[in-house]
């Protein structure tokens, strides 16, 4: 299957493409389409679930389910916790968007003085037509927040310093390197399927084994998220290289 197109919204579409390369695959959650059936499976499996919108963006109406003696759903800021799985469900079904969602193998993502977070990889054409990481950033969720992104009270950090607790120096470093090594893989293996991509944000989550987890791919990436970072220098490359392949463009004026 090869198609024209330079983005695709669907979260699914975009994540069995990602299941089609064995080496990639190791690194993206379980995931299902949502159904009571999987719901119940997925959660009996992982213990932790996140349910999100196939169509969706910022966080928005992405919701975190978790079974222990009890299950608890938190959406934005509201949790509920219910004595049956019946009663779980019932209540989603109320506070569910009604659009289609996806149920992914929930991740424990690295904290950051309490808080959650996760990275973002920018990866572009460059002017030569190759792919290249241009960018990384971490993003720290808002304290009682189960998302960490930027439109959703997240607060964009350097990597550098998030990691810091948990790797140091020379390690550190060669880990960020093979993040950025991750997504460029990933863009390669897309451009197999999607020739006119050119530029792709990698969400990805780091577990307490530091092994990395692909929670979405982005293929109209926002470079503005860079700008957050005192540190200019990655964010006038990342836009510079989205101009280059049409984004962001100035109107002129005649
Ligand atoms: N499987 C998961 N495990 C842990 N956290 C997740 C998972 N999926 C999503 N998240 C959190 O929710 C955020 C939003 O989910 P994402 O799939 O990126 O959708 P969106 O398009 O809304 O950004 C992620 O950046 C991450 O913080
Ligand atoms: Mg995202």
């Amino acid at each position: 299957m090869v198609n024209k197109c330079r983005t695709v919204g669907s979260k699914w579409v975009k994540t069995k493409v990602l299941l089609l390369n064995k080496e990639l695959r190791k690194f993206v959650p379980e995931t299902r389409v949502y159904s009571q059936t999987n719901l119940l499976h997925m959660l009996n499996k992982h213990k932790m679930v996140y349910i999100k919108p196939i169509h969706g963006s910022f966080g928005q109406g992405v919701i975190r389910v978790e079974k222990n003696d009890k299950y608890r759903y938190q959406a934005g800021q509201t949790a509920k916790s219910f004595g049956t799985f019946q009663g779980l469900f019932a209540a989603l079904s109320k506070a569910k968007l009604n659009r289609s969602y996806l149920v992914q193998q929930g991740i424990h993502l690295l904290t950051h003085q309490k808080r959650i977070f996760d990275t973002r990889i920018m990866v572009q054409k460059n002017p030569h037509n190759t792919w290249e990481a241009t960018g990384y950033i971490g993003r720290v969720a808002h304290p009682r927040k189960i998302v960490t992104n930027f439109h959703n009270s997240g607060k964009p950090l350097p990597l550098e310093l998030l990691l810091g607790s948990y790797l140091k120096s020379q390690k550190k470093s060669d880990y960020i390197q093979s993040l950025r090594h991750l997504g460029y893989r990933i863009a390669t293996h897309y451009q197999k399927s999607y020739p006119g991509f050119k530029e792709i944000g990698v969400d990805i989550g780091i577990d307490k084994h530091l092994k990395p987890w692909v929670l979405e791919v982005n293929t109209a990436p926002d470079p503005f998220i860079f700008n957050q970072l005192k540190n200019k220098k990655m964010f006038y490359k990342v836009l510079r290289y989205a101009r280059a392949n049409g984004r962001f463009l100035r109107v002129k004026r005649k």
